[in-house]
């Protein structure tokens, strides 16, 4: 059932290519520069909605604010993200002009029921994006967009992260069209870019072996940190959760920016930082942020644009060109790195010591 692999995380890290192309099979439409997606909202609700309230827990929440930023930057509306035991919507101003969408692979998440749950007595309207449909969360709204992920065993939440920014990021393009803020043309492209997903990928998997090279060699550090800027942000942060849940290694994810005012005082020469260098991430200021880290004697790992060369890295990984999605595909080294770290441990993988899968407790 492992497919030849040693672990469920390892097949599932491989199944990205095959798992995003079912998430984006039959849903673009590139001579219109458009989505197809089966949404039942009112007519003419979508374009009259105010702002996009996304709830979710733990990866799913980091996919969401990968999304936040989609949907801001493709459909021009105002969105925001709470982790879902924090979410306190009490309607707002126009909860009719409110919409929520709950972002939860297992769709049994028990904090993220509850706050769509909250939402809709609230009375916004809500969404579902998962990868289980009949879920708990499924039921408690009117629409869901399946990221068809496929089965994922793995308590790491790898594919899924994938195939939830895609489905997002679809979602987005969608919205913006329908809002008439997104021209067939500029549609066009990110669909393009998004095609290209389970190519670039494949790309990253293809590195496996230096990937296994540099976990190797930096697996006895006292802690790892992960930083990255825009929607390579939400991908530190990322990064950081799946090393420490798997390796039982310190592992924390910050905007680059943030370093020097706090985390730089952690940095020693035993602590690497993991850095997202791919377009629009602001490659010069996030270089200058990582050589303050060098400064201190900190290892520098980066995951690259293929456009851009970079010679003060200790370790550098090829990201192919993917417009907004670089980061995704960044993650997957990421992914591969704490995979390989935990392995050389000899972790148990896919059972992490006190977690589950799906966490039906609040
Ligand atoms: O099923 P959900 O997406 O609602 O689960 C939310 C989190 O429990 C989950 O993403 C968790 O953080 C991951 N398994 C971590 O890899």
């Amino acid at each position: 059932e492992k497919g030849g692999y040693e672990h469920f995380m390892r097949k599932e890290i491989h199944e990205q290519p095959a798992s995003l192309r079912q998430t984006l099979s039959g849903r673009i439409d590139l001579d219109r520069g458009a989505v197809e997606l089966d949404l039942e909202f009112p007519k003419g609700y979508l374009s009259s909605v105010e702002e996009i309230q996304f709830v979710a827990c733990g990866t799913s929440y980091y996919a969401s604010l990968y999304a936040a930023r989609l949907f801001e930057e493709i459909a021009d509306i105002r969105a925001t993200v709470s982790i879902a035991s924090e979410y306190t919507f009490d309607g707002g101003r126009d909860p009719w002009r409110t919409l929520t969408i709950a972002v939860t692979q297992s769709g049994e998440t028990a904090d993220t029921l509850g706050a769509i749950r909250r939402a809709k007595r609230a009375g916004a309207q809500t969404l579902a994006v998962t990868n289980m449909l009949g879920s708990s969360v499924s039921r408690e709204v009117k629409n869901s967009v399946f990221i068809r992920a496929g089965p994922e065993i793995g308590v790491a939440a790898t594919k899924t992260f994938a195939s939830q920014v895609t489905t997002l990021a679809l979602l987005a393009v969608y919205l913006g069209r329908e809002r008439g803020v997104l021209s067939p043309s500029d549609a066009r492209s990110i669909l393009e870019d998004l095609r290209g997903l389970p190519g670039g990928v494949q790309q990253v998997l293809d590195n496996e072996a230096s990937v296994k090279e540099a976990a190797v060699a930096y697996q006895d550090s006292d802690a790892f940190f992960f930083v990255g800027r825009r929607h390579g942000y939400p991908v530190a942060l990322e990064g950081a959760l799946k090393l420490k849940e798997i390796s039982y290694d310190h592992a924390e994810g910050f905007a680059a920016g943030e370093l020097k005012h706090g985390p730089l005082a952690l940095v020693t020469d035993n602590t690497p930082v993991l850095a997202v260098l791919t377009d629009g991430g602001n490659i010069p200021n996030t270089v200058n942020n990582l050589v303050e880290a060098q400064t201190r004697g900190a290892p520098a790992i980066g995951a690259i644009s293929e456009s851009h060369e970079i010679d003060s890295l200790d370790v550098g990984f090829e990201v192919p060109d993917a417009g907004l999605f670089e980061p995704l595909i960044a993650n997957v080294y990421f992914q591969l790195f704490a995979y390989h770290v935990a392995n050389e441990k000899g972790r148990p993988i896919d059972k992490p010591r006190n977690l589950a899968k799906s966490v039906t407790v609040g």
